[in-house]
């Protein structure tokens, strides 16, 4: 599929997530819920919120800041600006357009990805090629999310589950042997009514009708979602890490996406690689989508828990259904 000697890496990662902190205390006077059924159920504890004023391209540019900041490059020397998201800030233009705008990144191409909570690691592994075929040397990728705007609060099944966040990640040629080493994308359209937004797209445009109906909020099927993604995180994580010449116990670090703490559970449990290995965060974020992983990958990098020449593994599902996983050399 590709080679593993893509000379493409992450030199540097940022995050931001809104102060605004929503406990499952408070969930319980909202729905029809509780706290220790949440806990038990998805391991999560509280979530973070924007303001109500606030849009995607907010988060994303603060934490598009701080991966520039911590990698010390301007934003005037970006070739590409790539942002994974399902809550663009409006359809069109797209939210990475908005964000080079207020970073001043005047020479950098700007586009999203909308593959839901997998666009971060579609994004690595697109401009990751990018990098490699010489096109471009240095491109900000990020997933950002206001998941709390297209929440269906009243419908308890899924509202407790979701948090807003942003993580971005600068990518740029590194040495021989680093960087990205394989990854496995893929889809199973066949449960792609499983995971959706019915209305406001062509197929069912927006009307009072389907506002009334409040088809403009994320549905679920909770059950399914859950079945694959275990099935998915650890076939592909088998793929991938394959691929890389690598074994399971090579592996030093897995960021998984952060969706329920019994999913990583099971995943950890079925890949045979020791619990620790695994980053969780998500009792104090939710599942936060295409945020999830690079919001985690930095808070992992600051922690100091990443080392050079550590084999780090990021796996990824959600809408379409679809999977992402892909194995860096640090
Ligand atoms: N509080 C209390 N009870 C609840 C709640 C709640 N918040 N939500 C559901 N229940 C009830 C249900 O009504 C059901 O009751 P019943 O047995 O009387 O019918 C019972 O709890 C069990 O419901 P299930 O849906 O079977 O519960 P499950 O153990 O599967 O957990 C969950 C549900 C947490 C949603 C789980 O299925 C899950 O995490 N799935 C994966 C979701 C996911 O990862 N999505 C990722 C994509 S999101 C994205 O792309 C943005």
């Amino acid at each position: 599929m590709i080679s593993n000697l893509l000379p493409a890496g992450i030199i540097a990662t940022g995050s931001y997530v809104p102060p605004r902190v929503l406990t499952n205390l408070e969930l319980e006077s909202m729905v029809d819920t509780s706290d220790e059924w949440i806990r038990t159920r998805t391991g999560i504890i509280e979530r973070r919120i924007a303001d109500s004023d606030a849009a995607t391209s907010d988060l994303a540019l603060a934490a598009a800041r701080a991966a520039l900041e911590s990698a010390g490059v301007d934003a005037a020397d970006l070739d590409l600006i790539v942002i994974a998201t399902v809550t663009p800030d409006m359809f069109f233009p797209c939210t990475a357009s908005i964000v080079q705008q207020a970073l001043a990144a005047s020479r950098a191409a700007a586009f999203d990805i909308l593959v839901g909570c997998t666009g971060f690691v579609y994004g690595l592994a697109t401009v990751g090629s990018l990098i490699a075929s010489g096109a471009y040397r240095c491109a900000l990728v990020l997933g950002a999310e206001a998941l709390s705007k297209i929440t269906d609060w009243q419908d308890r099944g899924s509202c407790v589950l979701f948090g807003d966040a942003a993580g971005a990640v600068v990518m740029a040629p590194v040495e021989q042997g680093h960087g990205i080493l394989s990854y496995s994308l893929g889809n199973d359209g066949s449960d792609a009514d499983a995971l959706k937004i019915p209305a406001g797209g062509s197929r069912m445009p927006a009307s009072e009708e389907t506002v009334a109906k409040r088809l403009h909020y994320l549905t679920m099927n909770g059950p399914e979602v859950f079945k694959f993604a275990v099935r998915s995180m650890t076939e592909s994580a088998e793929v991938a890490v394959a691929r890389a010449g690598i074994s399971m116990k090579d592996i030093d670090v897995v960021i998984p996406h952060q969706a329920n703490l019994r999913i990583i559970d099971a995943a950890a449990r079925r890949l045979n690689i020791p619990y620790e290995r695994f980053i969780r965060n998500l009792d104090r974020y939710g599942n936060t989508s295409a945020a999830s992983i690079p919001l985690a990958l930095d808070e992992t990098v600051r922690e100091g828990r990443i080392h050079s020449g550590d084999h780090i593994l990021l796996s990824s599902f959600g809408a379409g259904l679809s999977w992402a996983t892909m194995v860096l050399r640090w």
